[in-house]
């Protein structure tokens, strides 16, 4: 049974990332995960904010200090940062032998695009840059939040060779045309279908904001799936499936709707890192009963255009499910 695949046009020895999180940021971390058979790792985000968050709470703590003085805290808060996170980079690489994916989650097409060039020098064997992007600005047209995303890949393009990958949201009134279209620039090698973010939740006793749940349930995969399975074919990118999956049978689904991998992060908090061996075996074991030898012989099997009857992956009434549900 071969399970390789590519990430990122790297090869890859099994279909199971795992994503950028507090799983990854560690050194020590990241070779448990190695040993438990990931295929690659995503290390933890840099996040722009958090630079530019470091500088600000300096200053703020710094009421009297000079001008010169802050823009030497600023420059140190960001060299800082980096530099612990070059580290991770450098200590991750040499302790595996599976790809090493540096992430880094920004806002804007600003100075952070430089860091790129130090990252690509640490040994990153691509960037994924997770995009956040929440249209929630009421005088911001769509496009205007598109732009952001041309923006930032043309300008971390100038600063790296190492392929870039994007995490993306699914808040986009137009979203494949978005997706497409940033394939059109053949500036990214793979898209990551999708980010979770925070969501907000209310309390009801307290009468006040909380958060909800960081961690996905099994179930959650299914949105991925519909996107998945109506990119592929219309871009050249690789497609690779985030969010919700927990277990051997939602990677297969991811594949067989077109994923060329999947990244993995809530199960593997939930379970352990052993977690990936389970999957790796479920996978197996359902290819030898399908007779499917590697992972193309059954990818895409099940996409948009594969598919009889592929309304249902564009089908969002409820009246023939639900109608007939009393
Ligand atoms: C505790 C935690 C920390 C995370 N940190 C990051 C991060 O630094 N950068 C990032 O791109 N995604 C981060 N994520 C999102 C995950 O990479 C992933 O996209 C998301 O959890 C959905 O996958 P899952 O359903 O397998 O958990 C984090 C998720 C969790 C639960």
């Amino acid at each position: 049974m071969d399970l390789s695949t590519k990430y990122n046009g790297l090869k890859i020895k099994n279909p199971i990332i795992v994503g950028s999180s507090g799983l990854t940021n560690t050194v020590e971390k990241n070779k448990k995960l190695a040993e438990n058979n990931a295929g690659a790792i995503v290390i933890k985000s840099l996040f722009e904010e958090q630079i530019m968050n470091e500088a600000y709470s300096d200053m703020k703590n710094n009421a009297e200090m000079y001008a010169e003085a802050f823009d030497y805290i600023t420059n140190y808060s960001k060299e800082k940062s980096l530099e612990e996170y070059l580290k991770v980079i450098e200590g991750t690489k040499k302790a595996v032998d599976i790809p090493v994916i540096a992430s880094i989650n920004c806002t804007t097409a600003s100075s952070w695009t430089k860091f790129g060039k130090k990252i690509q020098e640490a040994g990153a064997d691509a960037l994924e840059l997770n995009i956040s992007n929440l249209p929630t600005d009421i005088d911001r047209k769509s496009a205007d939040y598109e732009k952001v995303y041309f923006d930032i890949v043309g300008s971390i393009s100038k600063e790296i060779s190492i392929p870039l990958s994007l995490k993306l949201n699914f808040y986009s009134a137009g979203l494949s045309n978005l997706i497409r279209t940033l394939d059109w620039t053949q500036k990214v090698k793979s898209f990551i279908l999708f980010n979770r973010f925070y969501s907000p939740d209310l309390d009801i006793d307290k009468l006040k904001i909380t958060s909800s749940n960081y961690f996905s349930n099994e179930g959650d995969y299914t949105r991925t799936l519909r996107w998945t399975a109506l990119m592929f074919g219309n871009v050249e990118a690789e497609l690779i499936a985030s969010t919700g999956i927990h277990s051997g049978e939602s990677v297969i689904k991811q594949i067989l709707a077109g994923a060329n991998a999947v990244q993995v992060v809530s199960a593997i908090y939930k379970n352990g890192p052993e977690h990936i061996g389970i999957m790796l075996k479920e996978i197996e074991d359902w290819m030898q009963k399908k007779n499917f030898k590697t992972i193309d012989d059954f990818k895409g099997k099940l996409s948009y255009d594969s598919v009889e009857n592929p309304t249902a992956f564009e089908r969002i009434q409820f009246m023939k499910y639900y109608g007939g549900i009393e």
